[in-house]
C-alpha cells in the first residue's frame, strides 16, 4: 500500500506536517506500529502485593496488569468473555478477584473464570459450561527491565532487551541506581490536544528548544547553570531503540559531578558499586549527565535538577512519562515520579518537589512545552499543511553528512552514536523507526 505522504523525504528529514494530524495515518500507526512495539504500562513498584493491580491501555486496548497470588504479573485484556463488558472500572486497587458488572462473571486476579451466576440454570453448571481453561485474554507478550513493566500485542515481539538494544545501558542512569532500583508515585494523567509523536520527538532530542520556549524558567534561576545556551555543549544520543540528550558538566571527579547535580553522598557510593565502568566513565571520566530522552515509541524519561528551596543546593529527580495516543490530535499523559528506593526519605521527599515544580501536571515545563505542541497540531490539520514539509534536518549539511562527527570512545564511553551540539539526530531516528513500521505491513 502506498504511504499517504512522502516516506523517501522522511528519510531526509523533511517532514510532511500533516503527519501530526491526520486519521489515515493515525489509523496505520495502529495497525503496524501499536500493533507490534514494545509499549510501556507501568513499574513492578505499583504492585509489590499479590491482588494488587492497575488497568493501562494500549491505544484503546484496556488490560488489567495484576500480580496473581503467585507473585506472577500479569496482562490481561480487559473484556469479559461473556459480551465484552469492561471487567475491571477501577483504575487502580487491590483485589482477590474481578466481578464484571454487566451479568456478574468473576475472575480471579490471574485471568481465570471464577464464577457465572446461575452456572447451573444457565449452562448446564460445570458439565455444561466447564469454567477450566477459561481465562481473561492474556497480553500476546509481557517482559520487564529494571522492573518496567512493557506489553506487546505482537506475540512473535523480539525478546524486550533485544528490543532495548544499548538504550538498556543509558535506561539505567534513570532506573537502576542502585540493585534495588527506582518505586513509582502516580501516574498523574491530562490531556493534550497534541500529537503524541511530537512530546517523543521533544524528549527524545529537542535541546534546541529550551533557550527559547522556557526563557522564563531561566530567568528565575531554577537552575544552576545561568544560560539555557548550554545545552549546545552537551552530547545527543542514540543507542537501539532510544535516544536522549545530557548536559556537560564542569571539571571534576565522578564524586564532584554526581555531587553537582545534588546527590547526596550515600547515594553515589551505591552508584558507583551498581554501574558499569562504561556508566561510571560517561559521567565521571567524560563529564556527561543524562537529561531527557525517548524510548520509541511512547515513552520519555527526564532527568534534572533544579533549585527547589532558597539556598544555591539543587536537586535531582526522576520522572517517566507515555504519550499515549487517543487520536490524531489529542494524547493522554502518564507521568510518574521515579526515584531510588534506597534513598534517604528527605532526599526523596525533595526530589519528588523538583519534579512536580518542572514537569508534574502543573509544572513550569510542561505549561511552557504544551502550548506550542498543541498550537502545531491544530495548524497540522488544515489543508496548507498538506503542502508544507516540515525542515528536521538540524546537524545535517546539505550532502546529509553530519556538521560534527560522532564522539569517539575515548571522550565519550558509552554506546551508538552521541554527538555535541545542536542537531535533530534524534528526531529523525525516531521517525525513521515509525516509519519502518509504517512501511511494513501486517502479514494477514
Ligand atoms: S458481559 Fe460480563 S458477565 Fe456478561
Ligand atoms: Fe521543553
Amino acid at each position: 500500500m502506498q504511504l499517504p505522504f512522502d516516506a523517501a523525504a522522511v528519510r531526509r528529514g523533511m517532514i510532511p506536517a500533516h503527519i501530526y494530524n491526520d486519521a489515515e495515518v493515525f489509523a496505520l500507526e495502529r495497525e503496524r506500529l501499536f500493533s507490534r512495539a514494545w509499549v510501556f504500562v507501568g513499574h513492578v513498584s505499583e504492585i509489590p502485593d499479590p491482588g494488587d493491580y492497575v488497568v493501562r491501555q494500549v491505544l484503546a486496548d484496556s488490560f488489567i496488569v495484576a500480580r496473581g497470588e503467585d507473585g506472577e504479573v500479569r496482562a490481561m485484556f480487559n473484556m469479559c468473555l461473556h459480551r465484552g463488558m469492561q471487567v475491571c472500572r477501577a483504575e487502580m486497587g487491590n483485589a482477590s478477584h474481578f466481578r464484571c458488572p454487566y451479568h456478574g462473571w468473576s475472575y480471579r486476579n490471574d485471568g481465570r473464570l471464577a464464577g457465572l451466576p446461575f452456572h447451573r440454570d444457565a449452562y448446564g453448571g460445570e458439565e455444561g459450561f466447564p469454567r477450566q481453561g477459561r481465562t481473561l485474554l492474556p497480553a500476546p507478550a509481557l517482559d520487564t527491565y529494571n522492573g518496567l513493566i512493557f506489553i506487546s500485542l505482537d506475540e512473535d515481539a523480539p525478546p524486550l532487551r533485544a528490543y532495548l538494544g544499548d538504550f538498556a545501558f543509558y535506561l539505567d542512569y534513570y532506573t537502576r541506581q542502585s540493585p534495588t532500583g527506582i518505586e513509582l508515585s502516580g501516574p498523574q494523567r491530562w490531556r493534550i490536544k497534541a500529537n503524541w509523536k511530537i512530546g517523543a520527538e521533544n524528549f527524545a532530542g529537542d535541546m534546541y528548544h529550551t533557550p527559547h520556549t522556557h526563557t522564563s524558567v531561566v530567568e528565575i534561576g531554577l537552575f544552576r547553570e545561568p544560560k539555557a545556551e548550554k545545552r549546545k555543549d552537551g552530547a545527543t544520543y542514540w543507542a537501539g531503540n532510544g535516544g536522549g540528550t545530557t548536559y556537560k558538566l564542569p571539571p571534576g571527579s565522578l564524586e564532584e559531578r554526581l555531587s553537582h547535580v545534588g546527590y547526596p553522598d550515600p547515594m553515589i557510593e551505591t552508584m558507583k558499586k551498581t554501574w558499569s565502568r562504561g556508566q561510571l566513565d560517561v559521567v565521571g571520566r567524560d563529564g556527561f549527565m543524562v537529561s531527557a530522552a525517548s524510548l520509541f515509541p511512547n515513552l520519555s524519561l527526564v532527568h534534572n535538577w533544579p533549585r527547589v528551596e532558597e539556598s544555591d543546593d539543587v536537586l535531582p529527580f526522576i520522572s517517566i512519562r507515555t504519550w499515549q495516543p487517543i487520536g490524531p490530535d489529542e494524547t493522554e499523559v502518564l507521568s510518574w515520579f521515579a526515584v531510588d528506593a534506597g534513598a534517604p526519605e528527605d532526599f526523596k521527599a525533595l526530589s519528588y518537589k523538583a519534579y512536580l515544580m518542572c514537569f508534574g501536571s502543573t509544572g513550569m515545563f510542561e505549561q511552557d512545552d504544551v502550548e506550542n505542541w498543541v498550537s502545531l497540531t491544530h495548524t497540522a490539520g488544515g489543508s496548507m499543511a498538506r503542502r508544507l514539509q516540515l525542515n528536521s534536518r538540524m546537524g545535517l549539511r546539505p550532502d546529509d553528512t553530519p556538521l560534527v562527527p560522532a564522539l569517539p570512545p575515548e571522550e565519550f564511553a558509552g554506546p551508538g552514536e552521541a554527538r555535541v551540539g545542536y542537531g535533530e539526530y534524534n528526531q529523525r531516528h525516531l521517525l525513521n523507526r515509525w516509519l519502518d513500521h509504517l512501511e511494513r505491513e501486517v502479514s494477514a
